[in-house]
């Protein structure tokens, strides 16, 4: 595996998750404008002048698999990409297309719909291992054996910095019933394929609420979704979605891998300060405080 930007300390991973696009013209659930969800994170990104060194779609990437929405999110994602100097990767979703995927995301116009999409790059020293958990005409997950035997192999070899594990499906619980319905339906399977590695954190989407848990040992993150939420303490007997979307930054920092949800829902700003004036007020505090 080659190395895909030199290893200097910092590494920032920034997790997409359920971007649920649509072709233009189309809203989700009538009234969610998934496309200008991510474009204005897309373009946050940008402004923020901050360092990505990967981009990761963590499944439900189009609504209904339509090829157009491949294409819209291709064609926003790949300049942002290049600018921003980041790697991106792809995983499949349940509401996903594999063939769609394929051909678009990937330019792999394999028509085999029992493959599946999995990949591994190493970036700036940490090692992206990405699982397609799905399973075509179905919104539950599965890891199958072929994909476990080959995770396994990747995994036999340790990476400089760590790795870094991406499946749409939670091997975890979800406090909402209908969510924990179409979990990944064989976590011990993946538990025992990861057991002992280098695997420093599990990162899924799916869910539509943010959430963490582990599995052996190794902590799970659930991602916020870039479309809309799904309400974890709605009305006793009910399911249902909420506007607001966001995403999530994994940074490698002094104390391991860290895991950062970043709201993006427009919001009133309630200060604004430079970091450095915010910084002498609190040396100066600390210096108070003896
Ligand atoms: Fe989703
Ligand atoms: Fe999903």
């Amino acid at each position: 595996m080659t190395e895909e930007r030199p290893i200097d300390g910092h590494f920032t991973l920034v997790q997409l998750t359920d971007t649920h696009l649509r072709a233009e013209g189309e809203s989700v659930h009538g009234s969610v404008d998934t496309f200008a969800n991510l474009t204005s994170v897309l373009d946050l990104l940008v402004a923020s002048g901050q360092r990505v060194d990967a981009l990761v779609f963590s499944g439900d990437l189009a609504d209904d698999g339509d090829p157009a929405a491949y294409r819209r999110l291709r064609d926003a994602v790949e300049p942002v990409a290049e600018s921003l100097g980041a790697a991106t990767m792809y995983a499949m979703g349940n509401h996903d297309d594999r063939a769609a995927f394929g051909r678009e995301l990937l330019a792999d116009g394999g028509s085999d719909s029992d493959r599946t999409f999995d990949s591994v790059r190493l970036v700036s020293g940490v090692r992206i291992v990405v699982l397609d958990s799905s399973t075509p005409g179905r919104h539950d997950g599965r890891i199958e054996t072929p994909q476990l035997r080959w995770l396994a192999e990747v995994l036999a070899t340790p990476s400089p910095r760590g790795t870094i594990l991406v499946l749409h499906h939670p091997p975890i619980s979800s406090p909402v019933t209908t969510v924990d319905y179409l979990r990944l339906q064989n976590p011990d399977d993946l538990e025992r394929a990861i057991s002992g590695s280098d695997v420093q954190m599990v990162l899924c989407g799916h869910a539509h609420h943010t959430g963490a848990g582990s599995i052996g040992g190794v902590p799970v993150w659930v991602g916020p979704a870039m479309s809309y939420r799904v309400d974890p303490a709605p009305p006793l007997g009910r399911h249902r979605g909420l506007a607001g979307f966001g995403f999530t930054r994994i940074d490698l920092l002094e104390s391991g891998f860290t895991a950062t949800a970043v709201e993006a829902t427009p919001a009133a700003v309630v200060y604004d300060e430079s970091r450095q004036s915010v910084l002498a007020k609190l040396a100066d505090l600390s210096r108070r405080a003896g």
